[in-house]
């Protein structure tokens, strides 16, 4: 795996949004509005804060979530509210944003449409993830029946509902099959504790739903840690 440690998480941070602000670039450059997935949660936090500072062409991006708590985006758990609050100011204001929840749908209707929206996307620039002590990312937890579905690599099913006893709300995601469907990967983690899971989720230890992502070697991923 290709994991650069940095002594502190803004060193990291920052290093990880010039990574995403590079790939943005590459695909910019042809003026053909592009793709940006964006995590939830709170390691991302100086990273956005960051990439708002970009004076890059923000008007031809679109964010997309990698996965949703479904509660409302004024809810304070809402990872639309996170990133509408924390990425979607200064340059980036101009980006688009492409939200899961939708009051007027059931989470399973939402899942489906998305997933037939996600299949006609072009490839996106990248994809920033995070990852929790339980090896979990976007919200493919270990402990979700549906788990094997999300981490189907070439599935066509980009979009589940998950249900895990580690969220008080139903969440929705991305699957690894629509991560994939991106030129990067960029994974943004922080602390010992997933430092050691994604050493041994490297070494095939575990049964840490990050392993999958770890494992392919469709698309370039760049872990950013600090402890
Ligand atoms: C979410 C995120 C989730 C997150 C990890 C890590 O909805 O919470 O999408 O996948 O990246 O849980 O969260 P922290 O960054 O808060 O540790």
């Amino acid at each position: 795996m290709n994991l650069q440690e940095f002594t502190s998480r803004e060193g990291a941070s920052l290093a990880a949004a010039g990574k995403i602000v590079a790939s943005l670039e590459r695909r910019l450059g042809g003026q053909t509005p592009t793709n940006l997935v964006v995590t939830g949660g709170s390691s991302p936090v100086q990273c956005y804060a960051q990439l708002a500072k970009a004076d890059i062409a923000w008007r031809n991006v679109r964010l997309v979530l990698s996965d949703e708590r479904w509660v409302p985006p004024d809810h304070p758990d809402s990872n639309e509210k996170l990133v509408r609050d924390t990425l979607l100011t200064g340059h980036a204001a101009q980006a688009g944003l492409l939200p899961f929840y939708d009051a007027a749908m059931s989470i399973t209707e939402r899942s489906e449409d998305f997933s037939r929206e996600y299949a006609g996307f072009d490839t996106a620039a990248c994809a920033l993830l995070g990852m929790g002590d339980d090896g979990h990312f976007a919200s493919l937890f270990p402990d979700a029946e549906n788990l094997q579905v999300g981490l189907r690599p070439g599935s066509s099913i980009f979009c589940i509902p998950v249900n895990t006893t580690s969220s008080p709300y139903p969440r929705i995601s991305l699957t690894l099959s629509a991560l994939l469907k991106s030129d990067e990967l960029v994974l943004l983690c922080f602390g010992d504790a997933k430092r050691d899971v994604l050493d041994k989720a490297s070494r095939g230890e575990g049964n840490f739903p990050i392993a999958h992502l770890l494992r392919q070697s469709h698309v370039p991923a760049t872990i950013f840690w600090a402890p």
